[in-house]
């Protein structure tokens, strides 16, 4: 829905504008604190909006973006631009995100059990580079507390009119032969409160947790989720199952899980996770936080995570929706993921360095290129360029 701003044709002057004084005047305050600390206050702040309808109101009128309707597995998506895992871990600030202009949120990572994660510090930004190094280690309050939030916000009459994600991860405790089943009980617990879940093998975070992207482990755990989705996994009232890969992956270990897509009715992969592997850098304070373990994220990731997206969408032959996230900083980045073969998209580190309305400009940019090559709809730019 086009909101009253575009209509008055305000938005040309006023993003530009919002988007420098985020740069340059928010982001200094905001990058002069600790990165976990900060997030955490951003979060609770967004969380206090959510919980005031009139003040969402507002911030919607700021952030909210056009229409550019996206359908995949079964769900209607008002734009293709989405918040990845890990910003919002159990949905405390669910509404504000739509307020942001966003046409999906992926919540989690969520775990069966409750965990605190890794020791802090855990997150380090490298500024120059636009990028982040994160060894959180899935903290999250369970997938039953998880559960509890979600259910207050339908109840409370916040739930969104764009689809609701969940990533599942494995506990920490949990032994990986005993994987499948953890998986299944978080499924379990949160199955009817979310639109679709993305099982979560590629963290670098949890110890030997990218194993369960091996072929014949990860058929256990889709065949554990698909029993508990029913029978088959594609009757009524099933939820669709993704999964999430790893950017350091081969492209034989993507064909392996590719393998897997029909016969374990898996409704799209998401492409990708943060990375193990570190660009070169010359600055010191960058090669100070690349010498962090953890898994990157941001601008470096983009090419690698796009390289990803083309050769999954070229062998599914565009059969498998795909989901593209790493790197997204602009309409430019999207529209290269969406060429590359991602229907849908989704944004990370790039709100941290650019700011709270980055969807609604990606999508407004997303427009203005279709517009200006005569394309009239999402689906004609899905894979144009592979
Ligand atoms: C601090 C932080 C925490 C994250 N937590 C999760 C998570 O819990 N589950 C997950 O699948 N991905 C997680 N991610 C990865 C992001 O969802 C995304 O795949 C990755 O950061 C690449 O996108 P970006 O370059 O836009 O950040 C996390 C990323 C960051 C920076």
């Amino acid at each position: 829905m086009q909101n009253s701003l575009d209509r008055a044709g305000l938005d040309s002057d006023t993003a530009p504008m919002l988007a420098w004084c985020y740069r340059r005047v928010l982001r200094p305050v905001l990058f002069a604190q600790d990165a976990e600390a900060i997030h955490d206050r951003t979060l609770a702040g967004l969380g206090w909006v959510s919980r005031h309808r009139a003040v969402c109101r507002l911030l919607g009128s700021l952030g909210r973006a056009p229409g550019l309707p996206v359908e995949r597995f079964g769900l209607r998506f008002p734009n293709p631009v989405g918040l990845a895992a890990g910003m919002d871990k159990r949905g405390e600030a669910l509404p504000a995100w739509e307020a942001l202009g966003f046409g999906h949120v992926e919540l989690g990572a969520v775990t069966a059990l409750a965990q605190t994660g890794n020791s802090l510090p855990r997150v380090f930004r490298a500024v120059p580079e636009e990028s982040i190094v994160n060894r959180m280690g899935f903290n999250n309050p369970g997938a039953a507390a998880a559960a509890q939030t979600l259910r207050a916000w339908r109840e409370s009459g916040g739930w969104p009119r764009h689809p609701v994600g969940m990533n599942l991860g494995k506990s920490k405790v949990t032994p990986l032969d005993q994987a499948a089943a953890d998986y299944r009980e978080s499924f379990r617990l949160l199955r009817s409160h979310v639109d679709f879940v993305v099982v979560n093998v590629s963290s670098p975070n949890t110890p030997n947790l990218r194993k369960l992207q091996d072929k014949a482990v990860l058929d256990e755990i889709l065949a554990a989720l698909q029993e508990e989705n029913g029978e088959s996994g594609a009757g009524p009232g099933t939820k669709p199952v993704l999964v999430k890969v790893a950017p350091d992956l081969s492209f034989a270990a993507l064909d392996e899980i590719l393998e897997l897509v029909e016969p374990r009715r898996v409704a799209g992969l998401v492409a990708t996770n943060t990375t193990l592997s570190r660009p070169v850098s010359a600055d010191p304070r960058v090669r100070r936080v690349y010498a962090e373990a953890g898994g990157l994220s941001g601008r470096p990731l983009r090419t690698r995570s796009t390289e990803l997206i083309r050769h999954l969408y070229r062998q599914s032959r565009g059969r498998v929706p795909l989901v593209g996230v790493g790197g997204i900083f602009s309409a430019a980045d999207a529209w290269e993921k969406a060429l590359a073969g991602a229907c849908l998209l989704q944004v990370y580190t790039g709100l941290v360095y650019e700011g709270p309305f980055l969807a609604r400009r990606i999508v407004h940019g997303l427009k203005a290129r279709m517009a200006a090559e005569g394309i009239q709809s999402w689906d004609e730019v899905v894979g144009k360029g592979t």
